[in-house]
């Protein structure tokens, strides 16, 4: 087993639905450790920047609008096999679908505001991590 390191952004819908602890106790209770945590209020640019790679998607000026809404969570999460281990916390990108007991499925409302982000690669998940923080900001 690897360890790996991916990125997790807690968006505003899990700040104003108040389940940042929530959130982080599932990563921690599975091994998964945060290594950097910063709160941050997302400029226009950078949510744009961020989701690049979906621009000419239907949905992106809505995803860049809610991502702006309120703070997020940026954090590093350090563990076994972290980028999917993360990924399966979290569930299906639509909660309807997700499976029980997973973060979007217990506290997300809908699939354009699913409560977590997570990297999908570990490939994307070195560039998300670079794109928010400097490696002095990350304690493993
Ligand atoms: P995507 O990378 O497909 O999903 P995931 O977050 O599970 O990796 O999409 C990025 C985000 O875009 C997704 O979390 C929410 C938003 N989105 C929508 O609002 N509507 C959609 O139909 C899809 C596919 C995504």
């Amino acid at each position: 087993m690897a360890i790996e390191r991916t990125l997790s952004i807690i968006k505003p819908d899990g700040l104003k639905s108040h389940v940042i602890g929530k959130v982080i106790s599932r990563f921690e209770e599975k091994g998964l450790t945060p290594v950097a945590i910063r709160l941050q209020q997302l400029s226009q640019a950078e949510a744009e920047g961020f989701y690049a790679v979906h621009k000419a998607r239907p949905f992106f000026k809505d995803l860049v609008s809610f991502m702006i809404s309120g703070p997020v969570v940026l954090m590093v999460l350090q563990g076994e096999n972290a980028v999917l281990a993360n990924r399966d916390l979290m569930g299906a990108t639509d909660p309807k679908k997700a499976d029980k007991g997973t973060i979007r499925a217990d506290f997300a409302k809908s699939i354009d505001q699913n409560t977590v982000h997570g990297s999908d690669s570990l490939e994307n998940a070195k560039n998300e991590i670079a794109y928010f923080f400097r490696e002095t900001e990350i304690h493993a």
